[in-house]
């Protein structure tokens, strides 16, 4: 009876461990500042944040790494809480080779876009280049591991996707002309949705099979927005506009993700409802012992970003951690742990890991 008893238990166990997810091999990141580690460092572009204060919770002690944040991004944070190492690389950081790139890669690169012309803007990385240097990375991994483990690398990695909300604020509201012109912004978000799902694709046929897509945050409510409606007259409150914009692109992705989920079975896609997420910390501050969820940390927190948060500037803050966002644009490292936790939870509920 109790040897009956024990195999059940060693049964149920080990059905456990069967059903639990396969390991991850990687962690692999496209996108724009909210996950670039640093790739903005080696190429000629004014959008950086290697210079201090940024960087100054990192662990080990302060270092400007170009991540747009007071120290770790999500990427970071979910690499490590699979076992990985606690940062992901930046591809085209010459202190990191293959060999480090097997175990995780960033390609992502601050300031750009779904849009190829979003990436034109500030001379940043556009996504089909992040593509091209994703295989090109492929090249270097079967040269250095066997075409085999190559491809089991690959197939194990979880991909983070995260980009998007410079296409609205960078380049279509900020640009007259151009897109603005063009595009009514629904079409505009039917557009990018259509190049979103192009570059699904696009990773598919290149091997990727786990992705989690991040949906846009409620960029009215970034510090830079808030302030351009207090200089317009308005209250300095979230701009609705541009929340709602960012619920209808939402909206559209995930039916998106769905379809595409449904035309190819063995991509494991999850979308990344941030936008809920991040209206929880606003509305709810005090849940997450935040104390200030309208200014950045850094400098006076309203509209300074990258060059313009640096040591000279006077009043950042002490204690980023009361903080949601780290400067205008950017959120705090607390709160990157906490969209990382988030990103996890979703791929477990929907079966991407
Ligand atoms: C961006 O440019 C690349 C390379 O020229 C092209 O393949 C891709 O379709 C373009 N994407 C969009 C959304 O225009």
């Amino acid at each position: 009876m109790a040897s009956l008893l024990l195999l059940l238990l060693v049964a149920v166990s080990l059905g456990g461990t069967v059903a639990a997810s396969a390991r991850v091999t990687a962690v692999i990141v496209f996108g724009d500042s909210t996950v670039d580690t640093g790739n903005n460092n080696q190429i000629g572009t004014p959008l950086r944040s290697d210079f201090p204060p940024y960087g100054r919770d990192m662990p080990g002690g302060a270092r400007p790494t170009g991540r747009f944040g007071n120290g770790r991004l999500p990427p970071d944070f979910i690499s490590e809480s699979l076992g990985l190492p606690p940062l992901v690389p930046a591809y085209l950081d010459p202190a990191y080779g293959i060999a480090d790139f097997a175990r995780g890669v960033c390609f992502a690169s601050a300031g750009t876009g779904l849009d190829n012309a979003t990436a034109g803007v500030l001379s940043v990385i556009p996504l089909w280049k992040e593509v091209e240097y994703y295989r090109d990375y492929q090249r270097r991994l079967r040269a250095h591991a066997g075409a085999a483990a190559a491809r089991a690398v690959v197939r194990g990695a979880l991909h983070v996707v995260s980009i998007g909300t410079n296409d609205f604020l960078e380049n279509y509201y900020m640009l007259a002309t151009g897109r603005f012109a063009q595009y009514t912004v629904g079409e505009y978000q039917d557009f990018l949705v259509a190049a979103a799902r192009e570059f699904l694709a696009a990773i598919h046929r290149l091997g990727a099979r786990r992705v989690t897509f991040a949906g846009l945050s409620p960029m009215g409510c970034l510090p830079l927005e808030r302030t351009t409606d207090a200089l317009l007259g308005g209250g300095g409150g979230c701009v609705e506009e541009y929340n709602k914009v960012a619920r209808d692109y939402n909206g559209k992705v995930e039916a998106m993700v769905r379809s595409l989920r449904a035309e190819l079975p063995r991509l494991k896609v999850a979308f990344i409802p941030v936008y809920d997420n991040m209206v929880d910390l606003i509305t709810h501050p005090e849940k997450f012992g935040l104390e200030n969820v309208e200014e950045g940390c850094c400098a006076t927190g309203r509209f300074e970003m990258g060059f313009m948060c640096n040591d000279e500037a006077p009043l950042t803050c002490d204690d980023a951690s009361k903080y949601l966002f780290w400067d205008a644009f950017h959120p705090t490292e607390k709160v990157n742990r906490i969209m990382a936790q988030h990103t996890l939870d979703i791929c477990y509920q929907q079966g991407v890991l």
